[in-house]
């Protein structure tokens, strides 16, 4: 149980297109904080191993297809389902990172170009989650996406999706709080300075913003 002078986890997300580096970049910085006397964890979404997971891992490897609004909310479920989680590791003091979240869930989605899946519905169901303290988008150019190689063989991994998802990213971090956009076609290591120097700010400032918050509406 938590004693009242437990300071709280920091919930930072990780987001980005395809190949920007989030991955690494994740694990750098679990090691960073640690190495800081921070208890961390990391978790991703979509997190393949639950019953639902299971279900997006069959849809994105392309061996059962899916209406896209049924997917989309599978997606946020997985998210839900995880909820409980996160809220009780930040509280006893764990700082979560996490690799893709409500972010990559709307925009993923709405790049679809389906008439009835805009990103204002797409983002309906994340509201209520655990508020990310800051996310860190990690900006590729399409040129730079190019250089470091081809798509897999998963749904959504091809040029046309990259450059909507892209647009869509700018569009939706224009309507949400606590976003901070990094320059990802540096080298790993300039990244990583970058990244720690943003998330030291934000533990930094933890005190000041008080317990985690929930996600909100996007700002019109
Ligand atoms: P991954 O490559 O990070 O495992 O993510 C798998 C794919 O799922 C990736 O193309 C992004 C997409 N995605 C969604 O469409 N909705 C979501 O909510 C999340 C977390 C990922
Ligand atoms: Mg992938």
């Amino acid at each position: 149980s938590q004693s009242a002078s437990t300071r709280r986890g920091a919930l930072i997300v990780v987001e980005g297109l395809d190949r920007a580096g989030k991955s690494s970049q994740c694990e750098m910085l679990r090691e960073y904080l640690s190495k800081g006397g921070n208890a961390v964890k990391y978790i991703r979404f979509p997190d393949r191993t639950t019953p639902i997971g299971q279900l997006i891992d069959s849809y994105l490897r392309g061996s059962a297809n899916q209406d896209d609004h049924s997917i989309h909310l599978l997606f946020s479920a997985n998210r839900w389902e995880l909820a409980k989680s996160i809220e009780q590791d930040i509280a006893s003091g764990t700082t979560v990172i996490v690799d893709r979240y409500s972010y990559s869930g709307a925009v993923y989605s709405a790049a679809k170009g389906n008439p009835t899946l805009s990103l204002d519905w797409a983002w309906l169901p994340e509201i209520g989650l655990p508020r990310p303290d800051i996310c860190l988008f990690l900006s590729i150019s399409a040129e730079e996406a190019a250089k470091r190689g081809g798509y897999g063989a998963e749904r959504y991994e091809n040029e046309t999706m990259q450059t909507r998802v892209r647009e869509l990213f700018r569009s939706l971090f224009g309507r949400q709080e606590d976003i901070a956009v990094i320059d990802a076609g540096k080298s790993l290591e300039e990244v990583s300075i970058d990244i720690q120097s943003v998330v030291a700010d934000c533990i930094g400032r933890l005190d000041a913003t008080g317990p985690l918050r929930t996600l909100g509406p996007l700002a019109k």
